[in-house]
């Protein structure tokens, strides 16, 4: 399957959040000195982090409420999903970051329990952009919250959720008189930090 095709098995709303998340990556990918093929693997894996989740059941994915132990397990398969369907279809590193978002630094994470540097650098980015668009945006089940709240939740998570390497980049952007967010859209997309 072509990009393309890719891009519309998405729901419209999840390409949005891809949109903003890939604006983020972007930004933390060139002060971490990625090279221009790098930037654009990274800011594809953005577009398509989610993908596995047009796999999944869409009420699920509705629930406004905490998931039970078999929901968060059906959740939990979208990174693995997603990497079946772009193995084949995209560069090797783009299915990689796909399949590693949900990693967490310290070997907590999903689906493979990487820690470190085991976890691919842009999986490692995509999961700062992704935080910090899951905090400010509104999903079914929270508020959106402010810019200031995703970067003091971003900076406790450094070396336990997320990379301190990128961590520092994310504080070098939110620092920046340059960067400007993305308009948060108030749409509900579902479980964007899931
Ligand atoms: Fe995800």
């Amino acid at each position: 399957m072509e990009l393309r095709g890719l891009l519309a098995v998405l729901d419209p709303t999840w390409v949005e959040h891809g949109h903003r998340v890939r604006h983020m990556a972007a930004e933390l990918g060139k002060r971490l000195d990625l090279t221009e093929s790098q930037l654009d693997r990274l800011e594809i894996a953005a577009l398509l982090h989610d993908i596995g989740k047009s796999r999944l059941d869409p009420a699920v994915l509705a629930l406004p409420r905490p998931l039970t132990t078999a929901e968060w397990e059906h959740v939990q398969e979208h990174p693995q999903i997603g990497f079946d369907l772009l193995t084949g279809n995209v560069h090797d590193d783009i299915a990689q970051a796909v399949l590693a978002h949900h990693e967490r630094f310290d070997g907590s994470g999903y689906p493979h329990r990487l820690i470190g540097s085991d976890i691919p650098l842009a999986a490692r980015i995509l999961a700062v952009a992704d935080a910090y668009d899951a905090i400010t945006s509104d999903r079914v089940y929270d508020a959106a919250r402010p810019a200031s709240e995703a970067h003091a939740e971003i900076t406790r998570g450094s070396g336990s959720q997320f990379d301190p390497m990128v961590v520092e980049a994310f504080n070098d952007v939110m620092a920046s008189s340059l960067w400007a967010p993305t308009p948060s859209t108030r749409l509900s997309f579902g479980l964007a930090a899931r």
